[in-house]
């Protein structure tokens, strides 16, 4: 199977110098990528710029900003089986970039930002030939928010995880995952390595994507 798995914060600059971006380490997707690649599928990572190493056996492309994300991603996802939706995309992005670097000010100042595209709600809803899975990372009502993303956002499973622990998630190297998916069931990896539920993941898309294939030939 062919996976696209994107990963990693954007960054929306703001002058030369400075930008809006967030936590993400692009720990998770990298795993995902490592371990789909190494149950023998091919693989593209598509990530903006993570703390980690990219895992051999991917084909990398590197993006900065959601705009760069959303191109490569419409460019890959033709192409693929499974699209894994990992990276952290900032929702906001300056209205204007600065030419030149801002000068500091005495006094405070507010910054324009405008929501970014949102690269899920962008892809086709129908007749779709590859598989969408989406994260959703939250600090609160978890299971509300992330069964109301995989319907707004007509994703065919979402990986949420609750953010607003200190020892798992965001640039950790464990997390504890709850996956949603459209049937209305959902499947709880307890805390462990990202490692651990990258392999876990790969198998529950690999066996969704099977299912999936299997009806479109039969
Ligand atoms: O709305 P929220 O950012 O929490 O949604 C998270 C999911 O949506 C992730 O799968 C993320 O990659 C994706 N996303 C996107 N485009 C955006 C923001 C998030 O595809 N502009």
């Amino acid at each position: 199977m062919r996976f696209v798995v994107t990963a990693g914060p954007t960054r929306e600059a703001i002058d030369p110098v400075r930008f809006v971006s967030n936590r993400s380490s692009g720990k998770m997707g990298y795993a995902i990528a490592e371990a789909a690649s190494a149950a023998g599928h091919s693989v593209t990572l598509i990530s903006g710029p993570a703390t980690v190493a990219p895992p051999d056996g991917a084909e990398f492309v590197s993006i900065i900003t959601s705009d760069e994300l959303h191109d490569a991603v419409h460019r890959a996802a033709p192409e693929c089986d499974v699209l894994v939706m990992c990276a952290a995309v900032s929702d906001y992005k300056p209205a204007t970039v600065a030419l030149q670097k801002m000068k500091k000010r005495k006094t405070p100042f507010a910054l324009e930002l405008v929501p970014t595209r949102d690269i899920l709600a962008s892809l086709p809803k129908v007749n779709r030939e590859f598989l969408v899975v989406g994260f959703a990372a939250e600090t609160h009502d978890l299971e509300l928010n992330a069964q109301k993303k995989l319907r707004e956002k007509n994703c065919d499973m979402i990986v949420a995880n609750d953010v607003s622990k200190t020892d798992s998630g965001l640039e950790s190297d464990e997390n504890e995952v709850t996956i949603f998916f459209r049937s209305g069931e959902s499947k709880t990896i307890s805390r462990t390595s990202k490692k651990i539920i990258a392999r876990e993941l790969v198998k529950i898309i690999s066996k969704m994507s099977e299912k999936c294939l299997t009806k479109k030939s039969g």
